[in-house]
């Protein structure tokens, strides 16, 4: 039996999102340039958000530009860009066939204009998709996005509009980028790293988290299919005990 075949359609997660780590290091192990990296990156993304599609999980986050990487050197962010409007226009097909959205989250003014503008077309072109949402988190810091949330609330409330103790979580989630997409419930992190890196901090609080060894270029169906089933093999008890989840 197929690791695919052991999976229980019916327990899915509803939001995957994945920290894409490792492009780097795999071009690195081959003697390519980074750059090859980030461009079997963007085949390995492919290839994930198909099968996401395919079998059914609605929301897609990834995390394809941190706030963070503007500090690296001008010639990769340089590639990232371009790679990034190349990538837009030639995966428009891929996207239309699966009907799948594309969204973006993150400090979008910051991308440069041709981008920005490709993503806006593309985000248009695929709006009335609904087999899944593809996020793309570009120019994305969590800390970022939660203070960005504060200030935005901070303001009903000097507004009037709001009452400081009607502030609730429903409010808080309902002003990050990630406004009306359910909760994270599994965050996926390759390249065998430990680490959150500022990436959907609130949205994490309950999700399960896989970090696995494969470098993300690598990454495909079947190593999807591992964790998902690793993601069905754990007990979500959300604070709760063993015992009033099993009853
Ligand atoms: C981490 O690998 C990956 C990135 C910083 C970029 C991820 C982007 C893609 C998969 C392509 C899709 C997105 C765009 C913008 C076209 P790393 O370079 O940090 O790898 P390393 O840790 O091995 O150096």
């Amino acid at each position: 039996m197929s690791v695919k075949d052991r999976l229980d359609i019916k327990q899915l997660p509803e939001h995957m999102a994945i920290i894409m780590d490792g492009n780097g290091r795999w071009a690195k192990g081959k003697g390519f340039l980074r750059a090859i990296g980030h461009e079997n990156g963007v085949s390995a993304l492919r290839k994930t958000a198909t099968e996401c599609a395919s079998i059914g999980i609605p929301y897609l986050t990834v995390y394809a530009f941190s706030s963070e990487n503007w500090n690296r050197p001008k010639k990769e962010v340089d590639t990232l860009m371009t790679l990034l409007v190349s990538s837009l226009k030639k995966e428009l097909k891929t996207l239309a066939k699966n009907n799948i959205r594309l969204s973006a989250i993150g400090n979008l003014q910051a991308l440069p204009k041709k981008c920005l503008k490709e993503l806006t077309e593309v985000m248009e072109q695929t709006k009335h998709h609904d087999r899944m949402t593809l996020t793309l988190a570009l120019s994305y810091g969590s800390q970022d996005e939660i203070i960005t949330a504060t200030k935005a609330i901070a303001q009903q409330v000097a507004d009037g509009k709001l009452a400081v103790n009607q502030i609730d979580q429903n409010i808080f989630s309902n002003n990050l980028f990630t406004a009306g997409m359910p909760a994270v419930d599994l965050l996926i992190r390759t390249s065998g790293e430990y680490r959150i890196s500022n990436f959907l901090l609130w949205q994490i609080a309950y999700a399960e988290l896989v970090f696995c060894p494969v470098l993300w270029p690598e990454f495909n169906e079947n190593e999807l299919h591992k964790v998902l089933l690793e993601f069905q093999q754990r007990e979500r008890r959300f604070g709760k005990t063993s015992e009033q989840i099993n009853s």
